[in-house]
C-alpha cells in the first residue's frame, strides 16, 4: 500500500527520500509527497500522479535539508488529488501515515465537542489523527505525549511517521501495519519506512518496533540515537533488532523490460533454491522437520489473491498425498466466520509481503482459539513473520511487479516440499520431481514466441474464461487473475465441469477458452472443449503434445511435456498464463509492473 520513507542526518534529506519512495513505487499509489525542514520552517510539497511529478516539482526549489518525510498515497478515503496527498502538516508538525482510521468521524466529532477547531485541508482521514495531534499537544505541551494520546484513540490498522520543527528528530507509532527503523553504520544517520528495501545500502542496524510502540530517532551534536516508549510514556523494550541490512536486495530489471518479465524468468533458479536450501542445507533440513514433526489432525489455509490460489494448489497435495482434510479460506471471509478450530489443527498463513491486513487479521482470529500457526511467506522480517510459531520462509526474493508470479510458484513448490516431508518422501522423490519442472519450465522460457503468437491472435477479444480440472483448476483461477490485473480485460476462471451450469451462455465469437488439461482428465476436458467450440469460443488449449485430439479441435494448442510429473504439472502450466497474460498486456499496452488501481500489499481491510 502506501510507501513511507522518513529521514535525519547530515544529508540532504530530499535525496534520501526521493530514493525510497522510488524502491517502494512498486507497491503501487496515485500520489507522492514530501515534508521537509529547513531552518526550522516547515515546507510541504505534494502532488497526485507518479513519483515524477513530484521530482520535477522539487527539482526547481534549492532546499537544504537534513529532515524529513515522504509518502506515496494509496487513496482510501479522499480522492486522488494535491491535497489529499500526505504528508499532512500544521505549521510545527507534519505526519505521514500508512493504514485507515475506521473512528475518523467519530473523531472529528469528539474535537468538536472539545471546541478543538482545526482548519482541515483535506478529506482525508489521516488528517483527523493530525487534528488530533493538534488537540492533545495543545493540552500537555510534551510532542511524545501527544502522539500516545492520539494513537491510543485510533481504531484501525495504522502507521504514523511524525516530526515537529522544535525537535531535531523524527518519530513512528504503529498497530498491524509495517515500519522499520534504522541507523547508519556510524550511527549519524536515522532512518524510518513502511519497507526494510527502502533502507538497504543505508542503515546498517535495522529495527522493528512492535505494535503501540513509539519509536524517536534524535540526532543532537552530530550522533543519532534510537529510543522506544510505550503509549503512555515509559521506555519500551519491545522492538527487535535485526544485525545488518546487508542480508536485503533490491532487485533491478537487468535486460528486461520489465520486472514482472524478468521475475517470469526467475523461476527455474529459485525453484533450485528453495529445494536445494530445505533439502541440502541443515538450516533448512532443521526448519522443514521441526514443521513437519507433528502430524495435524486438520489443516486450515487463509491467504488472499494469489495466495489463496496457491493454498488450493497445496489443498491438492495435502489430500492427495498427506490424506489431511484441509480447509482453504479467503483471508477476508475466514476473519469474519466463528471458524471451527480444534487442538491439533494446523493453520497455515500465505502470503508474498506478510503485511496484508485481512491475513493478518485471519492469523489474530487463529491465535485467539490457541492453533498452532505456519506461514508460508516470502518477506523475513515482515508482520506475519514475525506473529506465527513457524515460518516456512519461499526465498523468491524481492517481488517488484505487483502482479504476483515467482512468489507464486514458490509458494506452491513450499507445499509440495511440507506435504512431501510430512509424507517422509526421500530427496531422491522429490528431487525426481521438481528436476523435471526445472528443466521444463526452462524449455518454455526458451520458445516464449509461440506464447508470444497466440496472445497476439486472442488479445483483442472482449472475455477470457480459464478452465481447468482436479488440480488445474487452482491454475485456471489464477491464469484469469493475472490476465485481469494487468491487461485490464475481463477474465474468470472457472471449473471445467462447471461451464454447462451458466457460463456457457456467455460464448459467442468474442470470447476465448484458455483451457488447462490435466494428464489423468483428457476426455472430461475435450467435452468441455467440444461444447466452447460448438458456439463459436476460441479455443486455446494447454495440455501434453500427446493430446492430438485436443490439438485437432482447439485454435490454439500450446504443447506441454507432462511425462515424469506427478504432482507439479499445474504449476508448470501455470507460467503459460504468466507469459500469455503478460504478452496480452504489452500489446495492450498497459502498465505491466505497477497497474491502475493495484498495490503491491494490500495493507488496508
Ligand atoms: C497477486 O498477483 C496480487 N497482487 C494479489 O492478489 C496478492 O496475491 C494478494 O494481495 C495477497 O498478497 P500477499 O501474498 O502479499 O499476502
Amino acid at each position: 500500500m502506501c510507501g513511507i520513507v522518513g529521514y535525519l542526518g547530515s544529508r540532504n534529506s530530499t535525496d534520501v527520500i526521493l530514493e525510497g519512495l522510488t524502491r517502494l513505487e512498486y507497491r503501487g499509489y496515485d500520489s507522492a509527497g514530501v515534508s521537509l525542514i529547513e531552518n526550522d520552517e516547515l515546507e510541504i510539497y505534494k502532488k497526485e500522479g507518479k513519483l515524477n511529478n513530484l521530482k520535477s516539482l522539487l527539482k526547481k526549489k534549492k532546499i537544504q535539508s537534513h529532515r524529513g518525510i515522504g509518502h506515496t498515497r494509496w487513496a482510501t478515503h479522499g480522492e486522488v488529488n494535491d491535497f489529499n496527498a500526505h504528508p499532512h502538516a500544521t505549521s510545527d508538525y507534519s505526519i505521514v501515515h500508512n493504514g485507515i482510521i475506521e473512528n475518523s468521524q467519530e473523531l472529528k466529532e469528539f474535537l468538536m465537542k472539545e471546541k478543538h477547531t482545526f482548519n482541515y485541508q483535506s478529506e482525508t482521514d489521516s488528517e483527523v489523527f493530525l487534528a488530533l495531534l493538534d488537540y492533545y499537544f495543545k493540552k500537555n505541551n510534551n510532542f511524545l505525549h501527544a502522539i500516545g494520546e492520539a494513537f491510543e484513540s485510533v481504531r484501525g490498522n495504522s502507521a504514523f511517521v511524525l516530526m515537529n520543527t522544535k525537535e531535531n528528530a523524527i518519530y513512528c507509532v504503529k498497530k498491524s501495519a509495517p515500519i522499520v527503523c534504522g541507523l547508519s553504520e556510524n550511527i549519524t544517520e536515522g532512518f524510518i519506512s513502511s519497507d526494510p528495501y527502502a533502507l538497504v545500502g543505508f542503515a546498517d542496524r535495522i529495527y522493528f518496533p512492535e505494535d503501540n510502540v513509539i519509536t524517536k530517532i534524535e540526532l543532537s551534536s552530530g550522533e543519532t540515537s534510537i529510543n522506544f516508549y510505550e503509549l503512555h510514556g515509559q521506555e519500551s523494550p519491545r522492538y527487535r533488532l535485526q544485525e545488518s541490512s546487508k542480508n536485503l536486495e533490491v532487485s533491478k530489471k537487468g535486460q528486461f523490460e520489465h520486472y514482472m518479465l524478468k521475475e517470469v524468468f526467475e523461476q527455474p533458479i529459485l525453484i533450485r533454491k528453495l529445494t536445494d536450501f530445505y533439502l541440502n542445507d541443515e538450516i533448512g533440513i532443521e526448519i522443514l522437520k521441526k514443521v513437519t514433526k507433528t502430524r495435524p489432525k486438520m489443516i486450515h489455509i487463509m491467504a488472499c489473491g494469489t495466495a489463496y490460489y496457491a493454498g488450493l494448489v497445496i489443498k491438492g497435495f495435502l489430500e492427495d498425498i498427506n490424506r489431511i482434510p484441509t480447509n482453504v479460506y479467503l483471508a477476508s471471509e475466514f476473519r469474519y466466520q466463528n471458524p471451527i478450530l480444534n487442538s491439533g489443527d494446523l493453520t497455515i498463513f500465505i502470503s508474498q509481503s506478510g503485511e496484508t491486513a485481512d491475513t493478518l487479521a485471519s492469523l489474530e482470529l487463529c491465535k485467539v482459539n490457541g492453533v498452532k500457526t505456519l506461514s508460508i511467506l516470502n518477506v523475513e522480517g515482515s508482520t506475519l513473520y514475525r506473529e506465527v510459531d513457524n515460518n516456512l520462509l519461499i526465498k523468491a526474493g524481492p517481488e517488484i511487479g505487483v502482479a504476483s508470479t515467482k512468489a507464486f510458484t514458490q509458494m506452491c513448490l513450499m507445499g509440495f516440499l511440507f506435504s512431501a516431508k510430512l509424507e517422509n518422501f526421500s530427496d531422491e522423490q522429490i528431487l525426481s520431481e521438481t528436476h523435471v519442472l526445472v528443466e521444463r519450465i526452462d524449455h518454455i522460457l526458451q520458445s516464449t514466441d509461440i506464447i508470444q503468437n497466440v496472445a497476439s491472435s486472442i488479445y483483442r477479444h472482449q472475455g477470457f474464461l480459464f478452465t481447468g480440472r482436479g488440480n488445474h483448476f487452482p491454475i485456471a483461477l489464477e491464469g484469469a487473475l493475472k490476465l485481469k490485473e494487468i491487461a485490464y480485460v475481463h477474465a474468470e476462471g472457472y471449473a471445467s465441469g462447471e461451464l454447462k451450469h451458466g457460463p456457457i451462455a456467455l460464448i459467442d465469437d468474442t470470447m476465448v477458452n484458455v483451457a488447462f488439461c490435466p494428464p489423468n482428465l483428457i476426455d472430461k476436458t475435450i467435452s468441455n472443449v467440444q461444447e466452447i467450440k460448438a458456439r463459436q469460443g476460441f479455443i486455446v488449449t494447454i495440455g501434453d503434445k500427446s493430446n492430438s485430439e485436443l490439438e485437432r479441435i482447439s485454435d490454439e494448442f500450446i504443447r506441454l511435456d507432462f511425462s515424469n510429473l506427478e504432482f507439479l504439472t499445474g504449476v508448470y502450466s501455470n507460467v503459460i498464463s504468466q507469459l500469455l497474460s503478460y504478452y496480452i498486456a504489452k500489446l495492450k499496452g498497459t502498465d505491466i509492473d505497477k497497474p491502475r488501481n493495484l498495490a503491491k500489499s494490500v495493507t488496508v481491510e
